[in-house]
This record gives structure tokens, C-alpha cells and sequence, in this order.
């Protein structure tokens, strides 16, 4: 049994006003299955359809086609089962300003019926840095502390299935690799992950099995080390401190002063090297590194690039 089961889940939204069809198609016919036990990575850009699905996943929005089941229950027709075994953390920090850090575990360990919590409440507490504001209230919590009392609040009743929307969005250096660490530690000891980020480093360094959404479709699917592989090699990286001229800005990816090519071999970096000495460029820091999970996920979305019209009629 699969702990997650998207089964084509479609989802319409009326279109904006003004576009040419009723309905705008945020997710299309999407199938996935994640297993027991696995740390699954979602990808895509923004407006792709993660949240979407999550919040399908979650319950608390309807698919307009397809079926969702966590570890069995449909979340649906199995509404209260399905919701019990997920933990999720969403995207939007939205909380109760009235209660303080404790209260708000407990109260939502009261919700999910689970009594005498106070232990696991203390371990939450003390994972995610937040013991010293166990009595602040809700309201008084910087961005980054609310986030966290965010996963905690996911985490309370100990589901066996947990699903971040961008978890580490806004939180500081420190406290990401202590959240990382408590999940990793919960999927080592059995418990189902499924993360959204942006944060591509993250995603490579802990997902077994990831997912690319373009437009509301699955566009890749794969293990980490298999979409790694499928990459073109290498990255030719330099820092300049000029404009680049126009034909070295071919293929190139520039961030503010970071010029980087993909690169087969040797040859094509001798090429890009050459090119640029003779251009006149004064090169800063090169580097040659193998292509990472940013460079897959570019390649990927850039080869669905001339996308069709994301809208479309649904009879459903
Ligand atoms: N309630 C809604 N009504 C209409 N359109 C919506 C609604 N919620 C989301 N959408 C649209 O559906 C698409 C997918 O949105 P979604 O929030 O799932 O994207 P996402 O992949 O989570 O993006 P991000 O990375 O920015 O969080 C977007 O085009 C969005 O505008
Ligand atoms: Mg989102």
C-alpha cells in the first residue's frame, strides 16, 4: 500500500477574467505514488501546482477529478482516517495568535486526540529551538519562530505520513539544519516525507525520489541519483565584473556576476575559456563542478519550455 497515492488528480479553477476559456487547468491529470517509509522531493516553480496538490492531499480542498489516498483512506470518503495519518505543514504560517507555544501543541494534540502528549511536546519543543518560548505568545514569534511552531504543530499527534510546503522558508541557516536533522531522524525511523522547497540543495541532499510539476504536470520523475546522472555533466562557473558580450551570452546562465555553461567535456570548456580570452574578459573564480540538482531542474523545465496553453476545457 502506497503511504501517498495521487491517482490522476486534476484540478480546475475558473480563469482569470478576460482569458479565452471558463477554466484554468492548475493541475493536470496527475499520478503519483509515494511509498512507506520514502523522503519524496516536489519540485517546480512557483504557480506549478504543489500547493495545490498538497492542499487536495490534505483534505481541504476537492480535486475536480482523480483520487487521493494516504496509507489506504481516501481523503475523501475517508476524510478523518486519512487527515489523522498526515502531519502537514503549510505554506502560509497561519495560527491562533491567542494561545502561546504550548497551548497551541496541546490544543492541537487535543484536536487529534492524543492525551498525556506532554513528553513528545517537550521534544518538539526542544528539536525545533523553541523550549525557551514554550510560553510566548503566538502572536509575539518572529516569521522564522512561527514556521517552526508550524512543524511542530504538524508533528503533534505523530503522523506517520508528513508533508512540507516549503518548510524552511524564512528560517535562518542554524535552525534549518536542526529542522533537517529531526526530520531525517523521524523518516529513519519510518515515518513517510513529502517536501516542496526551492532550496534545490535541500532537496538533493534528502530525497531519495523527487518530482518535477511544470504547469500542473508531472514532468520529470525520478530517483535523485538517476536525475543527476541524466544531467549533462559538468558546469563551467566564472565570476566577471564586465558585460558578458552577446555571443558568450548563448546557453549561459547568468546570476548577477556568475556566469555559468553546462559543459559535456574538456573540449567545451576549453571553447567557453577561449571564447572568453578572446573577448577580453577578465575571468574571477573559476570552477569546474559537476551539474546539481538546480542544473537538472533548469534543463528540465527548460526542454517543457514552449509549454501549451496551460488552460483547458474540463468536463468533469
Ligand atoms: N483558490 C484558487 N483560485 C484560483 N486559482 C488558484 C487558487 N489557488 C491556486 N491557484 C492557481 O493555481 C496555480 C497553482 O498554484 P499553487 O499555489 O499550487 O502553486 P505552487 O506550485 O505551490 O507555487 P509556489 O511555489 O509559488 O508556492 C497558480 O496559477 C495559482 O494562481
Ligand atoms: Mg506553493
Amino acid at each position: 500500500m502506497s503511504a501517498i497515492s495521487f491517482q490522476s488528480v486534476s484540478k480546475a479553477y475558473p480563469s482569470p477574467r478576460g482569458s479565452q476559456s471558463d477554466t484554468f487547468l492548475a493541475l493536470d491529470r496527475v499520478s503519483l505514488d509515494i511509498e512507506p517509509g520514502e523522503f519524496f522531493g516536489l519540485l517546480g516553480p512557483n504557480g506549478a501546482g504543489k500547493t495545490t496538490l498538497i492542499t487536495i492531499l490534505a483534505g481541504l480542498a476537492r480535486a475536480t477529478s482523480g483520487r487521493v489516498s494516504v496509507l489506504g483512506s481516501d481523503v475523501q470518503t475517508d476524510y478523518a482516517a486519512a487527515r489523522r495519518k498526515l502531519g502537514v505543514v503549510p505554506q502560509e504560517l497561519v495560527f491562533d495568535p491567542f494561545f502561546n507555544v504550548r497551548e497551541a501543541l496541546r490544543f492541537q494534540s487535543g484536536y487529534f486526540g492524543v492525551k498525556h502528549n506532554d513528553a513528545w511536546i517537550d521534544e518538539l519543543l526542544e528539536s525545533l529551538g523553541l523550549t525557551d518560548k514554550a510560553h510566548v505568545n503566538m502572536r509575539a514569534l518572529s516569521g522564522g519562530m512561527k514556521r517552526r511552531v508550524l512543524v511542530g504543530l504538524a508533528l503533534v499527534h505523530k503522523p506517520p505520513v508528513i508533508v512540507l510546503d516549503e518548510p524552511t522558508a524564512g528560517v535562518d541557516v542554524e535552525l534549518r539544519q536542526t529542522l533537517w536533522a529531526f526530520i531525517a531522524k523521524l523518516n529513519q525511523q519510518g515515518s513517510t516525507v513529502l517536501l516542496t522547497t526551492h532550496y534545490l540543495e535541500e532537496a538533493e541532499a534528502l530525497c531519495g525520489r523527487i518530482a518535477m510539476l511544470k504547469q500542473g504536470r508531472v514532468v520529470a520523475l525520478d530517483t535523485t541519483s538517476a536525475l543527476l546522472k541524466a544531467a549533462s555533466g559538468n558546469v563551467l562557473q566564472f565570476k566577471i565584473d564586465s558585460e558578458l558580450p552577446p555571443s558568450l551570452k548563448v546557453g549561459a546562465r547568468i546570476t548577477g556576476r556568475v556566469v555559468q555553461y553546462p559543459a559535456t567535456d574538456a573540449l567545451a570548456i576549453e571553447r567557453y575559456l577561449a571564447a572568453a580570452r578572446e573577448a577580453g574578459l577578465m575571468l574571477q573564480d573559476i570552477e569546474i563542478r559537476r551539474a546539481d540538482l538546480e542544473d537538472v531542474f533548469l534543463e528540465v523545465m527548460k526542454r517543457h519550455a514552449p509549454a501549451e496553453s496551460p488552460t483547458a476545457e474540463v468536463n468533469a
